[in-house]
């Protein structure tokens, strides 16, 4: 056997349903509050990542998946979506094309981590991006956007943290400020605090090393170095959340692993994942589409963890599908009608089973009871002679015979979804 790789899950079919109620919620509110679907490749340019994610973030340092390929040049698979999203956006110049500039995707993405229980090496995302507005009315909508994600799907253990990290105006004045509260004391820091204060001091507050806490709780805090216009946008972005009623607490220490944030920050987390709480996170971003060569214009979204969110589902969520349908064959001359019913009864509509290899009608009843289908259809000689079926609902065991005209209304009737 050749196992798979670590880090990465096979969904198998008893999870999928969970699987599916995620994305079918995801996508059924992107389209609600009036985002289009781009769906961009696995493999993209390796400098998109290191110039839109950051060089100085970890998945950019030690995560990716990058290599050259027979052509010479370094792809990479993606890390996260937001860079190729931009890509998309500005080389197709969709803001042409779409009333609003609101976009999501939901796929897979790659990040060479140490794997434990929701973390993985591939994973899922649902990604929201909005492009072009400046307005803290869209902050809140989309974190509005998220919370109702994760209520939709039920999970009520979920606290939503929110943050500024200022702009290109205020931030270089707390980076500052964090370096010279530092000052000395840097070197009793862990080695990637060390290496953060030199390329994104900023970053030090995501640190996790218990030893460094009590130096981090220390720091400045970045809402006391915010410029007016980073204050006033911070305070309507509050104002608003709290007109939508949504509760949430403000995190000075909500910086985000990656490079392009400005202004609002957000994530949502899962009380009760464990280690690996972040259900979701995003932000603003007002200079990523310029950096990446396209018009200088803002942007604003999310991405959630769809592994985290399916670990997140109440128990029962997204049961399995159930055939409507077994068919029986009783013995030899049946099989062929009984094939032709299944065929019948699926271009109507209904999911049918029918069993293979002329197995016993006895070995045939007991997979249509392991199969858990709602309806054992059974069809011996008695029913071909007189063109009827054999009804048996399996939930109460209730045996009735329906002629072949009248079957698809009666298995409609007694209820199939
Ligand atoms: P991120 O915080 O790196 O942000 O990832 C977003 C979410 O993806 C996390 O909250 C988590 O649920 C999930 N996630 C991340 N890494 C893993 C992993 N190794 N295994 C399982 N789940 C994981 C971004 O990716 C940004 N692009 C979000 C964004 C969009 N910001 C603006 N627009």
């Amino acid at each position: 056997m050749i196992p798979g790789i670590r880090g990465t899950r096979d969904i198998l079919p008893a999870e999928v349903g969970r699987w599916r109620r995620v994305e079918g919620v995801a996508r059924d509110l992107c389209a609600r509050y009036g985002y289009a679907e781009l769906r961009t490749p696995v493999i993209e340019r390796e400098e998109l990542f290191a110039k839109g994610t950051g060089e100085s973030t970890d998945i950019v340092q030690k995560e990716m998946y990058a290599f050259t390929d027979k052509g010479g040049d370094r792809i990479t698979l993606r890390p996260e979506a937001t860079p190729s999203m931009v890509r998309s956006f500005v080389e197709h110049a969709l803001e042409q094309e779409l009333p609003c500039a609101k976009l999501y995707s939901l796929g897979p993405m790659f990040r060479y981590e140490r794997p434990q229980k929701g973390r993985y090496r591939q994973f899922h995302q649902l990604d929201v991006e909005v492009f072009g507005i400046t307005d803290p009315a869209v902050d809140a909508e989309v974190i509005e956007m998220a919370s109702a994600l994760v209520a939709e799907l039920g999970i009520e253990t979920a606290e939503l943290v929110i943050n500024s990290v200022g702009c290109d105006a205020c931030r270089p004045r707390f980076s500052q400020a964090l370096i010279d509260a530092l000052g000395e004391r840097v070197a009793e820091l862990c080695g990637d605090c060390q290496r953060r204060s030199v390329t994104n001091p900023l970053r030090i507050f995501d640190c996790k090393v218990p030893a460094d806490q009590p130096i981090i709780d220390q720091l400045p805090q970045s809402e006391d170095f915010l410029c007016d216009a980073c204050r006033d946008h911070f305070a309507e972005v509050r104002r608003q959340l709290d007109a939508y009623g949504l509760s949430y607490r403000v995190s000075h220490r909500l910086v985000r692993g990656l490079d392009y944030y400005t202004r609002t920050t957000f994530e949502m987390l899962g009380t009760n994942l464990g280690a690996q709480n972040a259900l979701l996170g995003g932000g603003r971003y007002d200079h990523l589409v310029k950096q990446l060569g396209g018009p200088d214009r803002p942007g604003i979204g999310f991405a959630a963890g769809l592994e985290r969110l399916v670990l997140a589902l109440p128990e029962g969520a997204g049961e399995i599908d159930v055939a409507d349908a077994f068919v029986v064959a009783l013995g030899d001359p049946s099989w062929s009608a009984a094939r032709i019913l299944a065929r019948d009864l699926r271009r109507a509509g209904l999911t049918t089973l029918i069993d293979y290899e002329g197995r016993s009608s006895k070995s045939q009843m007991k997979r249509a009871n392991r199969s858990r289908a709602r309806h054992m259809l059974i069809l011996g000689e008695d029913e071909l002679a007189s063109n009827q079926v054999t009804v048996k609902t399996m939930e109460t065991g209730e045996q009735q015979t329906v002629t072949r005209a009248d079957l698809v209304a009666h298995l409609r009737a007694v209820g199939t979804d």
